[in-house]
């Protein structure tokens, strides 16, 4: 969907005159009228005020965003991503992200990106809730020269990413709570799952799926109190146009960043100090939950494997993996 008129109205974000449009596209007044026209049925919600011009209100369908999307990935002259996949609806942009896995030898370097998910994965089985045109729903594939082992540590790369996108594009200050969350105060509103294909015992690729809430004015009655969306954090109406696309581009851009110095060592030993200065967790008292007790102790920060190292009462230090715990704060989800 390449429409030059739907362009300028994103663009401009607030009412454009039908002279301006006329001007732009070297059209009559009254071609940018029909074309407007045809733009309303085809389901375009396009505000039209006389003496004003047009104002594009709403972000039907995520044509927009596929569009623009398409438009700033290919400025993007990245040395990882080499091709974008947009889908309207998609069970889950992981799963298709396994699927392109085994069927393509050269998927690595794919970013899957969908207007909704049906199927949403969250860690530990739980599902995400991932309405359309409502967030930024993205599954990037890589296949890097890394021990499996070390493949988890990438959902840290991607969380100090989208800790550094959000911080940047908007007047908001981002939290990671260790390993994978982040928060906009002390609510998720995003939530990374990396997973592994692997074939006769080797890694055939990583899927790193990446759930941000943009545009949800409300969650499920059951995530009510724990997440949050950079909308209402903005405190935005639900038709404000945020730039879902600028978004996702500065966090592939910002993802390129940090991978490419994780992959200089194959840890996180470059990234680790950054990483615990942004970590809400560091410094304080957490619960740290393990299959058989749970127990209080300081989080110090992570280590250069991503492990999280804690302080127990009697002053021992150990570190703890994310497969082994979880840790909540003592004040609240992060806190
Ligand atoms: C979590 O539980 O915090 C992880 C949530 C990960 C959600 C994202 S949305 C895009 C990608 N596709 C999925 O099915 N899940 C991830």
């Amino acid at each position: 969907m390449n429409d030059e008129i739907l362009r300028l109205l994103f663009q401009r974000g607030d009412f454009l005159s039908g002279e301006e449009i006329s001007e732009s596209l070297g059209i009559s007044r009254a071609a940018v009228w029909k074309r407007i026209h045809r733009l309303q049925e085809q389901g375009y919600e396009i505000e039209a005020v006389p003496n004003r011009g047009y104002k594009l209100s709403g972000d039907p369908q995520g044509l927009v965003y596929g569009m623009t999307l398409e438009d700033r990935f290919a400025q993007l002259d990245s040395r990882i991503w080499h091709r974008l996949a947009f889908f309207e609806t998609l069970d889950s942009s992981n799963l298709e992200g396994k699927r392109l896995l085994a069927a393509d030898p050269e998927a690595a370097g794919t970013v899957i990106v969908c207007e909704e998910q049906t199927a949403g994965r969250g860690r530990r089985g739980r599902s995400w809730v991932s309405p359309p045109g409502a967030g930024i729903w993205t599954s990037l594939i890589l296949k890097p020269q890394i021990p499996p082992q070390a493949a988890s540590m990438l959902t840290l790369v991607a969380g100090m990413a989208v800790h550094r996108a959000i911080g940047n594009g908007f007047d908001l200050q981002p939290q990671i709570k260790w390993p994978n969350d982040i928060l906009l105060r002390n609510r998720k509103v995003c939530g990374i799952l990396t997973e592994m294909s692997v074939e006769d015992m080797e890694m055939t690729g990583v899927v790193i799926g990446i759930g941000i809430n943009v545009t949800n004015q409300a969650f499920p009655e059951e995530l009510s109190e724990i997440a949050t969306s950079v909308s209402l954090e903005l405190d935005r109406a639900a038709d404000a146009l945020i730039d879902r696309a600028e978004l996702l581009c500065r966090l592939l851009r910002d993802f390129e960043y940090y991978y490419t110095r994780f992959m200089q060592t194959q840890d996180l030993s470059l990234l680790m100090d950054e990483y615990n200065a942004c970590c809400i967790n560091c410094g304080r008292i957490v619960n740290v939950i393990a299959p058989d007790q749970v127990y209080q102790a300081r989080a110090i920060g992570i280590d250069a494997q991503g492990r999280l190292r804690i302080r127990l009462a009697d002053g021992t230090e150990k570190a703890v993996s994310s497969g082994e715990v979880t840790i909540r704060g003592v004040m609240g989800y992060g806190e």
